[in-house]
């Protein structure tokens, strides 16, 4: 197979992802919450949005670069956090790490990243670090301060699962945590041999089912086991202040992910964050949620130009981070994209799935006539 691995679009990678997870690990991947309204709306914003193309423009030469933070990077893209990415994928923080860090763009790591952040530090590249907080407070701040000590420049602060998220499905496959095999799933691995082999009995030649990694050896469990009292995520008491401690003890970039009002975002930029995510996490969050890309324009107006403006939920096109870029975000986050690249084929398949979301968004550039991400973002004006 070449390097194209027979997967012309992101579309192909997912179909190939499908077949190959079990259907409790699949369905954890792909699914939103509740009836998937969120998940329809964000799609359906990016469809709503088209082009009126500039022609005769001289597009032979195309420059998707951009500046994020002081830097620059080769197309306004980043891999968003997702934890459980080590169930798609032997070691599969890693893998997401190294293809981000191969193609030049940022990568955040998950704070339910399976892995050491020594380990995904490894990785090299351009990384940053995504926080939910623990029940635990002391612990999250010892795991921030060891981002920090890797290397680690941005902190994104999720903000969007105040409580746990609705998801039916999971506990309909028996897939919940702590993870148990029923008769439910374990026809579902059985019946996923490749799957089966090449990431679970890997991990239990090494010695057993991934733990949160990011937990002192004292509170780690196995998700077999459930966790231990301060272990599990809980920031239902987080409000403003909370968050401008967490700016205050950072020394790097501030983030904050989950915005998608106004005036949550002038308050982050009061509050001294230097970049906000707007973001409904995919449809996994709140269902009846605003979609991002109607979300945008106002928070644009609000916002835009004096702090890092990204945005994610629903992009698989190459369009869409056009899209995104031209109705006003400086770069746009990526989930499942790279996760169906992963869960495919390990790192050659995220290296795909960036790969595409790099060639696509040059394509539509030249179509609509616009050679830099500075004319990107008069395309929908103009
Ligand atoms: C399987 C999966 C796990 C995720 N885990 C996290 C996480 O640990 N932290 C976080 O801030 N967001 C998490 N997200 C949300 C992503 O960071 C991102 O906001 C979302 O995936 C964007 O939508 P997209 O998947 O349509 O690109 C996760 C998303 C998925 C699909």
């Amino acid at each position: 197979m070449g390097a194209d691995l027979r997967c012309y679009n992101i579309a192909d990678l997912r179909e190939r992802a499908r077949k190959r997870l079990p259907l409790g690990i699949w369905e954890y991947a792909e699914r939103g919450v509740e009836d998937e309204g969120g998940m329809a709306r964000n799609r359906a914003a990016f469809d709503a949005i088209t082009f009126r193309p500039r022609v005769l423009r001289g597009v032979s030469e195309i420059d998707p670069s951009t500046e994020i933070f002081g830097q620059r990077i080769p197309f306004p893209l980043a891999v968003a956090p997702t934890g459980a990415a080590g169930l798609m994928w032997h070691k599969g923080d890693a893998a997401l790490a190294r293809a981000a860090a191969m193609a030049g763009v940022p990568f955040v790591i998950s704070s339910a990243s399976t892995m050491d952040l020594e380990q995904i530090a490894e990785a090299g590249g351009w990384q940053w670090f995504q926080l939910y907080l623990w029940e635990d407070r002391t612990l999250s701040h010892a795991v921030v301060e060891k981002a920090w000590q890797l290397g680690c420049e941005a902190l994104f602060v999720t903000l969007d699962l105040p409580v746990p998220p609705n998801r039916e499905y999971i506990q309909r496959n028996g897939f919940g945590t702590p993870f148990k095999l029923n008769a439910r799933n374990t026809l579902d691995v059985l019946t996923h041999p490749r799957w089966l082999a090449g990431v679970m009995g890997r991990y239990m030649l090494e010695g057993g089912i991934p733990t949160q990694a990011n937990l002192p050896d004292r509170l780690r469990a196995k998700v077999t086991k459930g966790a231990p009292p301060g272990a599990l995520f809980k920031q239902d008491d987080l409000n403003w202040d909370g968050a401008k401690e967490l700016r205050d003890r950072w020394p790097g970039k501030f983030v904050l992910k989950g915005i998608l009002h106004p005036e949550d975002a002038e308050r982050a930029l009061a509050m001294g964050a230097d970049g906000i995510v707007v973001s409904n996490h995919g449809g996994r969050a709140l269902d009846s949620s605003i979609g991002t890309m109607d979300a945008l324009p106002a928070i644009v107006s609000a916002v835009g130009g004096r702090m890092t403006v990204f945005l994610d939920s629903g992009v698989r096109r190459g369009s869409d981070v056009v899209k995104a870029v031209a109705a006003g975000a400086d770069a746009v986050l990526v989930g499942r994209a790279p996760l169906y690249g992963l869960a495919a084929f390990g790192e050659p398949g995220v290296a795909r799935a960036l790969d595409l979301l790099q060639a696509e968004p040059r394509g539509t550039m030249a179509m609509i006539g616009a050679r830099s991400v500075a004319e990107v973002k008069a395309a929908l004006t103009a």
